[in-house]
């Protein structure tokens, strides 16, 4: 099947940006420029006509940041940040025709977010439309053939003298949907019927469960795989999961992670830690039964255990990956930085050691 095959309703080009409601966009954009190497792009705010709001915009390869705080008390910036803290509101769509992919979605029964509009500059014609997803959380539609500026009309370049290097991020690999009690089937149904894309994959608590802790997981991909958004609900377990925790500290479903792939993750992930990026880390135990569970592998153990690096292997290959802890003081969202090698799948042989250190992290928050 091509990229774009004529049964596509919602023909997809890849992630176009990914927006967060944070308390401090000024300090939040020198964290993602400073820590994870992003490069400041563009800028909207009371210097641009802004009356309410102050955007930063950074990129690194395909991935495309947006950072906005409210500049006032009453707006519904300020709302979702007082309630979820900060967190990611929008995950925009690149599209090739942002009316048709509203007119589609919604026909199919996706809640209005944003009725088809069309903004332009100097630079040319932008169309915007939007849908909402779980939580708080939209999908903006974004039609940016006709436009040659930075960003989107309104922006302007962002080109500040400090510029930390960039760190090897290339683009989202997959963005993980955090749903309530009861919820997952729901959402996956929403996916597959609002938006055309197909289960590519399904956990439940027999897979993903620890001593502690269990979720139920299913893997929702885009016809042409450009987009996949897996989706976690809460499962019973002897205590609190990670699932529930974050939905308490969130105040409800919302994005969970961002996955962000790199081709080379020794360094990125060696270089990220030196810029202060702090990630969880497995019992050392891990490494002393990785090489009879994964087989050969490119890489040399010792730089794999010494960077935390967790290993999976699936009938097409295997992947390296590694989770940040939060990125702010609630335990909500967080990264994870993946290599593929051949493998298509998420990392499922790592859940259990993975969640029985997220366990300690939570012990130590008290909110296990
Ligand atoms: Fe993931």
């Amino acid at each position: 099947m091509s990229a774009n095959a004529p049964t596509d309703f919602l023909p997809i080009n890849g992630t176009d940006y990914i927006e967060f409601y944070v308390g401090n966009a000024k300090q939040a954009a020198h964290y993602y420029q400073a820590a994870f190497g992003f490069q400041p792009l563009a800028y909207a705010g009371l210097e641009t006509g802004l009356k309410d709001r102050t955007s930063y915009v950074l990129r690194q390869e395909k991935i495309t940041f947006v950072l906005t705080t409210a500049l006032t008390p009453d707006s519904h910036i300020a709302e979702h940040c007082k309630l979820h803290g900060d967190g990611i509101r929008v995950i925009a769509l690149w599209v090739d025709d942002a009316g048709r992919s509203f007119e589609e979605t919604v026909k199919r029964g996706a809640k209005p977010y944003l009725e088809p509009k069309t903004e332009t500059d100097e630079n040319g014609e932008v169309v915007l439309s939007g849908i909402h997803t779980y939580g708080e959380t939209v999908h903006v539609f974004v039609e940016r053939k006709n436009y040659k500026g930075v960003f989107l009309p309104g922006f302007v370049k962002w080109d500040p003298v400090y510029k930390p290097a960039s760190l090897g991020l290339k683009y989202v690999d997959h963005l993980v949907g955090n749903v309530n009690w009861g919820e997952m089937n729901t959402w996956a149904e929403f996916y597959h019927n609002v938006m055309g894309f197909n289960q590519l994959i399904s956990f439940d608590d027999t897979d993903i469960s620890t001593e502690y802790t269990a979720l139920m997981s299913k893997v929702m991909a885009s016809s042409n795989m450009y987009i996949k958004f897996p989706l976690n609900e809460p499962a019973h377990g002897k205590k609190k999961s990670q699932i529930e925790e974050y939905i308490e500290f969130y105040c409800g479903a919302g994005a969970q992670h961002v996955a962000m792939a790199t081709d080379n993750i020794l360094e990125t992930v060696a270089k990220l830690k030196s810029r202060g990026v702090e990630f969880l880390r497995v019992p050392d135990a891990y490494y002393d039964t990785l090489m009879d569970r994964v087989g050969k592998i490119d890489e040399l153990l010792a730089p794999v255990k010494e960077q935390g690096i967790l290993v999976d292997r699936d009938e097409d290959g295997y992947l390296l990956q590694i989770f940040s802890k939060p990125v702010q003081d609630r335990p909500t969202v967080f990264y994870e930085i993946i290599q593929r090698k051949g493998a298509k799948s998420f990392g499922k042989g790592n859940f259990k050691a993975l969640f029985e250190s997220i366990e300690l992290e939570q012990g130590k928050r008290g909110t296990l």
